[in-house]
């Protein structure tokens, strides 16, 4: 016995209702540190051993109700504050959609803190160590024994009355205890190398596994879930056309959804004479001209329309727009070259709408006044 000590006494039952008031019995003659085991809950043995209620319980509702606020809090500011979108014209809080997101970030948090609580507070995880572990009692009351153990370092105990206390009630056995010291002193090794070895070969071989099925597996042949299909990508060239052009112009004489029909087509003086110009000069109006006119004329135009091209001669410069021939042109014949284009320029009808069209016309025309102003402009 030189390194062995006393855990406690313990002794065992078959039939339950023969330790139920042994468990009365010791609970009123005031013993703290004692405990009940058998293989599954026993009916009525919480109560006679006046078992406190865990504070798990708690805990839960503590992460559960962080949980939900939470959600709360983040359906909020992603749908009301951070990147507000109309959902079928639904306000921004729209407190119904958010109740799934809220009840599973409730019961992931309850159940995920909970367990970790439990696990690594209460149960002093990765430590495993009790003196009970590996017992032949653990052994018995893990199968068909029921037991109660009364420990050593209760300050009611003595060895050979609670042993006769045990005998009045007539248990199949009675058997002490004993731990070793060295078994109690011992730490787990978390950090030891060949732990955290084992730990990085799961998870490389885990993520190695999950990228080849995800990537791989799944999409071998006949499965290709439509990855590659038959499509054209911009720019490319296509044989089902006999002109192999890939990119296909609309149909002559089509209009498009949103779009007028044009109906100065070729007739760039009529435009000139015909359209008129009914956007306000006002900030928003030349703000929006601004924006597209360098979005999609300084390139070739300049910043200030001067013709100072930034393409470095890939595309002919343009002429200036301050001339006195373009200053003199009325708004619908600007008009008309951004949707018709001119010579080698393009027309850029199909990216910008009517409005925007007007609103560069606007630009321009500050732009030319900006480069020409008169007397009155300074007043
Ligand atoms: C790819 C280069 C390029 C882009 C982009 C471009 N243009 Fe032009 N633009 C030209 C060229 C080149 C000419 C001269 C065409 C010619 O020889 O008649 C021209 C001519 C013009 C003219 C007539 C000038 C004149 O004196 O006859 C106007 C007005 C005009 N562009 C407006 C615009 C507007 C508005 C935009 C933006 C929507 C734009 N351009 C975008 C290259 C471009």
């Amino acid at each position: 016995m030189d390194d062995k000590n006393l855990f406690g006494v313990a002794c065992l039952f078959k039939d339950p209702n023969k330790l139920l008031p042994l468990v009365k019995k010791i609970r009123e003659l005031g013993f703290k540190n004692w405990d009940v085991h058998s293989a599954y809950p026993l009916h009525g043995i919480p109560k006679a051993m006046r078992l406190k209620w865990s504070p798990l319980g708690y805990i839960a509702l503590i992460f559960g109700l962080s949980g939900a606020s939470f959600g709360l809090f983040l359906t909020w500011w992603t749908m009301s504050v951070d990147y507000p979108l109309i959902i079928g014209g639904k306000p921004w809080f729209s407190f119904p959609a958010f109740v799934p997101v809220l009840f599973e970030l409730t019961v992931l948090l309850a159940s995920v803190g909970t367990a970790i609580v439990m696990l690594f507070v209460i149960f002093k995880l990765p430590n495993n160590r009790h003196p009970l572990n590996d017992t032949e009692y653990m052994k018995k009351v893990s199968s068909e024994y029921y037991g109660l153990v009364v420990e050593s370092k209760d300050p009611n105990f003595d060895y050979d009355r609670i042993v006769s206390i045990f005998k009045e009630y007539e248990p199949s056995e009675i058997l002490d205890i004993n731990y070793q010291e060295l078994e109690l002193k011992y730490q787990p090794k978390v950090f030891d190398w060949k732990f955290i070895l084992f730990l990085v070969i799961i998870s490389a071989a885990t993520s190695a596994f999950a990228y080849f099925y995800n990537n791989k597996v799944l999409y071998l042949p006949p499965f290709d879930f439509m990855l590659n299909q038959f499509k054209l990508k911009p720019q490319e060239s296509s044989t089902l056309f006999s002109d192999n052009f890939g990119m296909r112009i609309p149909v002559a004489g089509t209009v498009a959804r949103g779009e007028k029909f044009y109906p100065f087509k070729g007739k760039p003086e009529e435009a000139g004479t015909k359209l008129v110009n009914t956007l306000e000069p006002s900030e928003e109006n030349l703000k929006l001209g601004q924006q597209k006119y360098n979005t999609f004329c300084s390139p070739c135009h300049g910043w200030r329309g001067e013709g100072d091209s930034r393409l470095n001669g890939q595309f002919p410069n343009p002429p200036s727009l301050h001339t006195e021939k373009l200053r003199n042109w009325p708004d619908g014949r600007i008009y008309h070259v951004i949707v018709e284009g001119q010579n080698i320029m393009p027309s850029y009808a199909r990216l910008l709408s009517e409005k925007e069209r007007w609103a560069i016309v606007l630009y321009i025309r500050a732009l030319q006044r900006s480069l020409n102003a008169k007397q009155e402009d300074l007043q």
